[in-house]
């Protein structure tokens, strides 16, 4: 079946019993076992349950993967995939990156004795080159990158790991499977904040990992059971739902964020954009070769840290609030927010200062949003 059918039937047709066509909510700990020996496939919500696998097994077919397993963050996600190295390997990482992750990476997994070296990811020349560097085990790829919205050229990238043997992992978060599906060019899991546009309600906490073969599929398995943790079957329901709707939110969130961005590009106080979504943006050609849009992620420089202070006690349509994916339009400060925990030094080498401000667009009339921009800005 076509994206659109697995989505609108997302849960559907898998409860026999009453034919249920919305995906029932089973809260149960524990499964009776009819004998020794037999099983209705579950036993204990934590390794499966029903609600979560429904979910699962729409995820793992929207993208072509083996396995997916539902987890009780996007972070808790990528926990179980970093959890697939081994002491002493080392995993080349996009510089630009969600906060959360950075700390993960950097404040947490190091305990793990993994080494991680960042790098402008979608520079594929210097990739290719440092991937060539003994111990790399692993390619992590956030694309587009946040908050610089940078592309990452996935063929190539799949192509090169495939040949040396790295595992590629794709952070696809800002494209969701709708619009591009990383395993189409060589990545060997995706991993989503599903919390953010396939949850897409501002609802919920949740995260998702995606694998392409049966081996690693197999491991991630074992690691969310052995660490436990799962989403609950309510945010599995929830999540079930929302994805029904997501072709059509992606399209009107897009459609906004195009025209964010060509006022915001045009405007005497702004600086410099960041939208792949633009034909000057540095990204703009490999974004559109892999995927179906370029999403509705905008980041922009304004001409100074007062403005910015301005802009985000004035605004009235957009929220200034730090997340993104959802009906309502959000205005973030990545300083202060999402990259609160990278070094200062990293942020200093980035670029990532004090005139920066990351918009998610939302499904709001885009007079309002134009309208509220123009007013702020002035
Ligand atoms: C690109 C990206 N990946 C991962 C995460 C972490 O997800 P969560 O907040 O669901 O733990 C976020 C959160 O903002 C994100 O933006």
């Amino acid at each position: 079946m076509k994206t659109d059918t697995i989505l609108a039937q997302a849960g559907s047709r898998r409860d026999p019993l009453t034919g249920a066509i919305s995906m029932p909510i089973h809260p149960s700990a524990a499964f009776q076992h009819p004998a020794l020996g037999r099983s209705t496939g579950f036993d204990y919500s934590r390794t499966s349950n029903p609600t979560r696998k429904a979910l699962e097994e729409t995820i793992a077919a929207l993208e072509g993967g083996a396995g997916a397993f539902a987890f009780s963050s996007g972070l808790a996600a990528l926990d179980a995939v970093f959890r697939l190295f081994s002491p002493g390997d080392a995993v080349v990482v996009t510089e630009d990156l969600y906060g959360g992750t950075y700390r993960l990476l950097e404040k947490f997994s190091r305990f793990l004795n993994l080494d991680f070296l960042y790098l402008d990811t979608s520079d594929t020349a210097a990739v290719v080159k440092i991937l060539e560097q003994p111990g790399i085990k692993g390619l992590f790829v956030e694309s587009p990158s946040n908050p610089f919205l940078k592309v990452a050229d996935l063929e190539a990238l799949g192509k090169a790991t495939r040949e040396r043997g790295i595992l590629f992992i794709v952070d696809n978060t800002f494209l969701t499977p709708v619009l591009c599906r990383p395993m189409d060019f060589g990545a060997d899991i995706t991993v989503y904040s599903a919390t953010k546009y396939l949850g897409g309600h501002n609802d919920l906490i949740a995260g998702l990992a995606v694998a392409r073969s049966k081996d690693v599929s197999d491991r991630l398995g074992f690691i969310q059971n052995a660490t436990g943790a799962v989403l609950g079957p309510f945010e599995s329901w929830l999540l079930l739902r929302s994805l029904k709707t997501l072709p059509l939110r992606l399209k009107k969130h897009e459609e906004n964020a195009r025209n964010a961005a060509s006022f915001l590009a045009g405007h005497k106080h702004v600086k410099k954009m960041y939208y792949p979504g633009l034909p000057d943006n540095p990204g703009n050609a490999v974004l559109a070769r892999q995927s179906a849009g370029f999403g509705a992620m905008i980041a922009f420089e304004v001409d100074s840290r007062a403005r910015v202070e301005h802009i985000l006690s004035s605004v009235k349509v957009f929220m200034f609030a730090e997340s993104l994916g959802a009906p309502e339009s959000l205005i973030t400060f990545p300083l202060v927010q999402t990259h609160a925990d990278m070094d200062a030094a990293v942020l200093d080498r980035l670029g990532l200062h004090d005139r920066l401000l990351r918009l998610s667009i939302g499904l709001e009339d885009p007079s309002d949003l134009l309208g509220d921009l123009a007013a702020v800005l002035e």
